[in-house]
This record gives structure tokens, sequence and C-alpha cells, in this order.
């Protein structure tokens, strides 16, 4: 559910006509968020998260736990953030120290803390090539896969309905030349991240599903560039991505591009909401926070940026302490930087009135239009000639490892339109379906048979949707049957 809250203190909470409302409804277990922007009198905040909350956003922290023992530090993360991430604690490190083996003690309390104070919480991050636990190390190929999809599916499903947004995958980019970055889970094969992505929508289908990473903000970059194919591509192909990650790290090395709502923008035109995850700016004094104001105001100006974090309260918090890159100095004084950002906020933004659309929703038409799947080929050639009017046909695309598999299905309407269809297999002996998703599925070995859900009943004629499903043992293939109706 994306629901903002509207907390803090003061006049703030008695506030009468916020700016903006943002709905939600749970249609079908998916979430169905529209946002309706309702234009209203200005009026001004008086904390971070009560004004980024009249503008329908959040404003969020990263979270050290073993700090919530520090006064300071909670006063101000209570009186200020209506989101937390936490900053090492949902890591795989320290959920699964050993292989199979779940600590949840530290993230827990986090998420306690965050809902006992009507904060929600971003999940960072599922799958990472650092922080990972030793254990990983010893690890490759299908070993490594199974090991990460086994992370993904017990970390989500701890947390299922407690996350807003996970960070599914973290980094996954090489920062030179807009290609993969080289790492144990890019060696697993080129699929590991719609892998992920679609483990993590089978764990917990109500959390907004995000790939996350830095030197992604300035638009001229090949990194850039190369994460926007990526989520093109997933969105072509109905990979359950919802949501793309900014952290913007920004100093000398990497400064706030003046391109930067030009990037979040591109992106949201893609399907997807846009974040800003990890917000911080080295420097000082008024360029500072001219940059932190600018920041506000590029997120304002996209109607699908859903909030900002930043990465720590204090200075003295800060991964960069000695940049200073924080709203608060290290005694917990608001900076200029913090005026600037609440002034931002409270000046508001253009957002105009946006529907997001079902986060599972694949596309019915449209081809990539970037580079192919690189998941092996359909274990069933596709049809050469089109199936009569009112028929369907279903082709499968199979990721196998050793015990497990990953199968996605496109189903191909006839030259009439399909209100409704469903696909029937049969498994070899031994296998067995343990979630699907974008259909409705029955029996889990022998013959299994998946139906539409409600949003991709409707096939135009010759037009396609796609669904998929998750099992352990042998992947199916030959005969797959499609009926229509
Ligand atoms: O808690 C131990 C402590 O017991 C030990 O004495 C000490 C000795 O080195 O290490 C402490 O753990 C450190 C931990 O932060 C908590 O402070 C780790 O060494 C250190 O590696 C870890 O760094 C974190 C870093 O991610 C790891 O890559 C930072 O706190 C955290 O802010 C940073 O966050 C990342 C995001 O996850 C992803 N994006 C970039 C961002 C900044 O690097």
């Amino acid at each position: 559910m994306d629901k903002v809250l509207a907390r803090g203190s003061g006049s703030t909470t008695a506030r009468s006509r916020p700016r903006t409302a943002v709905v939600s409804i749970l249609a079908g277990g998916a979430a169905v968020a529209a946002t309706i922007a309702v234009a209203t009198s200005a009026s001004a905040g008086t904390t971070l998260g009560t004004s980024a909350a009249e503008q329908g956003r959040y404003f969020g922290t990263a979270v050290a736990v073993n700090k919530l023992s520090d006064a300071t530090y909670v006063g101000i993360l209570n009186r200020e953030f209506n989101m937390v991430t936490a900053e090492n604690e949902m890591k795989w490190d320290a959920t699964e120290p050993s292989q199979n083996q779940f600590n949840y003690s530290s993230s827990d309390r986090l998420v306690a803390h965050a809902q006992a104070n009507g904060m929600r919480v971003r999940g960072h991050a599922l799958a990472w090539h650092q922080q990972q636990p030793g254990w990983t190390q010893g690890l490759s190929g299908t070993a490594l896969r199974n090991a990460m999809v086994n992370h993904i599916t017990q970390v989500a499903t701890h947390f299922k309905g407690k996350i807003h947004s996970w960070d599914v995958v973290n980094e996954a980019f090489d920062d030179g030349n807009g290609g993969r970055r080289d790492s144990n889970l890019q060696r697993t094969g080129n699929d590991w991240i719609e892998v992920a992505f679609r483990t993590a929508r089978a764990a917990d289908p109500g959390a907004k599903l995000c790939y996350n990473d830095y030197n992604t903000d300035n638009w001229t970059w090949a990194k850039t560039q190369g994460v926007y194919n990526m989520v093109k591509d997933f969105k072509a192909r109905g990979v359950p991505i919802d949501c793309v990650g900014f952290q913007s790290h920004f100093n000398s090395g990497s400064p706030y591009p003046g391109n930067y709502r030009t990037t979040l923008q591109n992106f949201a035109d893609l399907g997807v909401d846009v974040q800003i995850t990890e917000l911080d700016i080295e420097g000082s004094g008024s360029t500072q926070a001219t940059t932190y104001g600018n920041v506000v105001k590029d997120c304002l100006a996209v109607a699908r940026c859903n909030g900002i974090t930043v990465w720590g309260i204090r200075d003295s918090d800060s991964w960069r302490a000695s940049g200073t890159p924080l709203l608060f100095d290290g005694n917990g004084n608001k900076k200029a930087a913090y005026t600037s950002t609440l002034n931002a906020l409270n000046a508001g933004g253009t957002t105009p009135p946006t529907t997001t659309p079902p986060t599972t929703t694949p596309p019915t038409t449209t081809p990539p239009t970037t580079a192919p799947p690189t998941t092996a080929p359909p274990t069933t050639a596709p049809p050469t000639t089109p199936p009569p009017a009112g028929a369907c046909t279903a082709t499968l695309s199979t990721n196998q490892w050793q015990g497990g598999f990953v199968t996605n299905v496109r189903v191909t309407a006839g030259g009439s339109p399909l209100n409704g269809w469903s696909v029937s297999l049969t498994l070899p002996s031994g296998s067995a379906v343990t979630n699907a998703w974008s259909a409705q599925s029955s029996g889990t070995n022998g013959l299994v048979t998946f139906r539409n859900v409600d949003y991709n009943r409707q096939v135009p004629a010759g037009g396609t949707t796609e669904f998929g499903f998750q099992g352990t043992g042998t992947a199916p293939s030959g005969t797959v049957s499609c009926t229509a109706g």
C-alpha cells in the first residue's frame, strides 16, 4: 500500500487542506496506486516529513540501529522523517550471516521503531556485490544463484507487508562503460537481475521493487544510459520493476548535474517511479544549501518522484563525515541546507495529476526496443504461422539451474482478441511450481494450469502478454496448450 502519512508536530498535523492526496487500493494482490494532485492553498510545513507529505511525498533517512539509544539522534529522527532505510542492517551479511540461518534482530528493531512512530520503511538491499557474508565467496554458478534466490525469498517474506519499496538489486552497473559490473552475482548469468526481481515480487507482491545505483544522475553518462536501457527492456518484457533509486551521493568528483531533472523524468517516462535514495551533498554554507534546494525542486517537478531519503541525520553520522554532507551538524543543529530543503518542499511543485498503473501489469504488445533478453532462448519454438482467430499460443522461456528454475510464458492471441485465456503444461516428474506471477495457477505438479488475472484478461488480436512461475526440479518443456476464454 502506498499511503503518505502526514506526521510530525505542531500545527502542521492539524492542517485541513493538504495540497496532494495519495490514494491507494489493493486489487488482485497487486498494489495499484493512484496519485491525485489537488491544487490548494500553500501552507508551510515545519518538518521535512510533514512538508513532503503535503506534496504527496515522503522524506526519509538512513538509520543505524545502534544509534537508536542516542537521544539527540532519535529526537531528530522522530521529529523530521517519515521514511527510514536501514543503513546496514538489512544487507545480506547482516540478515544471513551463515547460509540459511537468518538473523533479523537489528532489522526487526528498526521496523518496530518505524511502525511505532508512523514511519514507513525502504528495504535495502536484497542483492548486492558488497557486504555479502563470507560464505557466499565460496559459491559460484548455480549454487550462488540458488543462494541468492533463497536469500531474497526468505528476507522479502520475513518483511512482507512492512516494506514500502525494496532495493532489490544494488549497484550492478560498471562506472565506466555503461555495461554490467563484474561480480560473483553477474558471473551466475546476465539474467540474475531479472531473476532477483521476479523472486522478490513472488515473495512480497505489495512492495515496490527498485533498482538502485549511484553515478546515474547525469543523463549523459554511459552508466545512466546502461541502467535506462535495462529498465526499458524490463518494462518491455514484463520483468516486475516498479521504481529506480538514484543514490545521489554528490561531491566534486560526482557533482549534482544540471540535467538531473531530465534524468528523473526520462526514467519516469518508462513507467517506473523514481526515488532519491541516499542523498548527501558534500560542502557547506550557501553552496551546499542551494544544491539541496535544487534536488528537492527537481523531485517535486517529476510526478513519479515518490520521495527523498538522505543518507544519515547529522554530519557526524555520515559515511563521509569529513565532507559534512548532511542536513544537521554534529550537534544536531539545523544547517542552512536544512532550511533550504524545507523551503523548497514548502514551495511545492507543479506535479500534474497522474495515475500509476498496477505494478505487475506487463506490456501487451510492444516488443523490446533494446537488446534482446539474455536468458536462454525459448525451449519450444514460437509458432511459425499466426494462430487462428479466437485461439492463442504459448511459448516458454526458461532459466534452469541445479534444483530450480524460472519460466516465463508468452501468450499470443490469434486473429481475434482474447477475453480470458488459460495455459496448461505438464511438469516433469519430481518438479513442482512454488509460485507464479501475473497468472493464477492451479496444481503444483503433474498437469498445471495457469489462468489470466484481471488485468491481463484481454489481449488484442495478434497481441501478447506474459506471465511466469518459479519451481523446484526440472523446468517444463515440450507441448504447452493455450485455450481462449
Ligand atoms: O560495525 C562494525 C564495527 O563493529 C567494526 O569495528 C568496524 C571496523 O571496520 O566496522 C563496522 O562495520 C562497518 C559498518 O559500515 C558500520 O559502520 C563496516 O566496516 C563498513 O564497511 C560499513 O560501511 C557501510 C557501507 O555501505 C558498506 O559498503 C556504510 O556504513 C554505509 O553507509 C554504506 O552505505 C552504502 C549503501 O549501502 C549503498 N550505496 C552506497 C552507500 C555508501 O557507501
